[in-house]
């Protein structure tokens, strides 16, 4: 059984083919970084219109790769919220598409539940139940995981997105778009202890987030209050040091609160995604709370970190379960989760 997958939630247009075990046969991700790197960032009509141009020959590449002939797909699987409503738009269209004119089932998959089944794939086994942490340019929540389906929030940003958060202070350093994986770089050479930044919520119940007044304290220390001089702060050791101390205070908070997470719950087990799960500083400090705390950490390769669409293979969780998308299937911007 064969499953076609289609990811456009953003500035990625991927395909990928895997099988019921699920085993992936193949993904391809064509970035569209190129595109939206002069505006500092993803512009949701280019994003759309890219899609358009790149998703078939994408979905092409995908089958090739795979060395499974379009006639030969059991079922068409869409990531179709949340995200920029007119990119899902692309695909959600192309996956209907297909499935009607393959005659197979059309599954619909959420994207903050594919980050978490992004570990479920690298793992090779079961991981649920866990504690889901998803950090990436849109999100960055904790869920009570208990199926692969079946997510309960814990808590959530009430500001900026963890990669939000590195995307605008790549963006005030000078470092460019997109930003998480150059502060990444930037930070490796410099001081996490230089500039002490805030790091809010640590010592609070709540498992929730804040990550704009860390952006905040991080212009002001850059520019000044007066925001009169917005000049980024020459390469070398301050720009290191300011990259390596922001991402310190990320990385604190993160790992604190996925923590308590554990702690609440009683779980054993921390399945992390989305693209700031790439972060080299983050995935250290999550392996070495992870032993402190005797649980097991699941953290997908990078490849399968940012957007990709094999991770939309938690849609042979749905199809073991019948849970087919109808044909008029919608995209939608937000994620509705459900509150723990
Ligand atoms: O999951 P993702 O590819 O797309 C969304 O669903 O949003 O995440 C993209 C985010 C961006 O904000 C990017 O800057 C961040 O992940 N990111 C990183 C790293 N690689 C990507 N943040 C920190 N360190 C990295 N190495
Ligand atoms: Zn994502």
């Amino acid at each position: 059984m064969y499953f076609l997958a289609i990811e456009t939630s953003c500035d990625e247009t991927a395909a990928a083919v895997f099988t019921e075990a699920p085993v992936v046969l193949s993904s391809v991700i064509a970035s569209q970084t190129d595109l939206h790197a002069r505006f500092g960032g993803v512009v949701p009509e280019v994003a759309a219109r890219a899609h358009l141009q790149r998703l078939l020959p994408v979905i092409d590449q995908a089958l090739q790769d795979a060395g499974v002939r379009l006639e030969e797909i059991g079922c068409v699987a869409v990531h179709n919220t949340p995200g920029l409503v007119g990119a899902l738009l692309v695909g959600v269209s192309a996956a209907k598409m297909l499935a009607l004119v393959l005659g197979v089932p059309l599954i619909s998959a959420n994207h903050i539940e594919a980050h978490v089944y992004a570990c479920r794939l690298s793992a090779g086994r079961d991981i649920f139940p866990c504690v889901g942490l998803v950090v990436s340019g849109g999100h960055t929540s904790l869920f009570h995981c208990r199926t692969a389906l079946d997510f309960d929030l814990l808590g959530a940003t009430t500001d900026d997105a963890a990669g939000e958060a590195f995307d605008k202070v790549a963006g005030i350093l000078g470092l460019g778009f997109p930003g998480g994986p150059a502060v990444d770089r930037e930070a490796a050479c410099g001081n996490p202890e230089a500039f002490r930044f805030p790091r809010a919520f640590l010592h609070d119940e709540r498992l929730d987030f804040s990550f704009s007044g860390l952006k905040t304290a991080v212009l002001y220390t850059v520019c000044g209050k007066d925001l009169s001089r917005p000049a980024a702060p020459p390469a070398g050791a301050p720009r290191a040091d300011l990259a390596a101390s922001f991402q310190q205070a990320v990385v604190d908070v993160l790992v604190a609160k996925s923590r308590q997470a554990l702690r609440r719950t009683g779980l054993k087990r921390l399945a992390v995604g989305g693209g700031v799960a790439a972060n080299r500083c983050l995935r250290r400090a999550l392996e070495a709370m992870t032993v402190e705390e005797g649980a097991e950490l699941f953290i997908p390769p990078l490849s399968l970190c940012t957007d990709n669409a094999a991770m939309a293979a938690v849609a042979v969780e749905k199809w073991q379960r019948g849970q087919f998308a109808a044909a008029d299937l919608d995209a939608s911007a937000l994620y509705q989760a459900r509150g723990g």
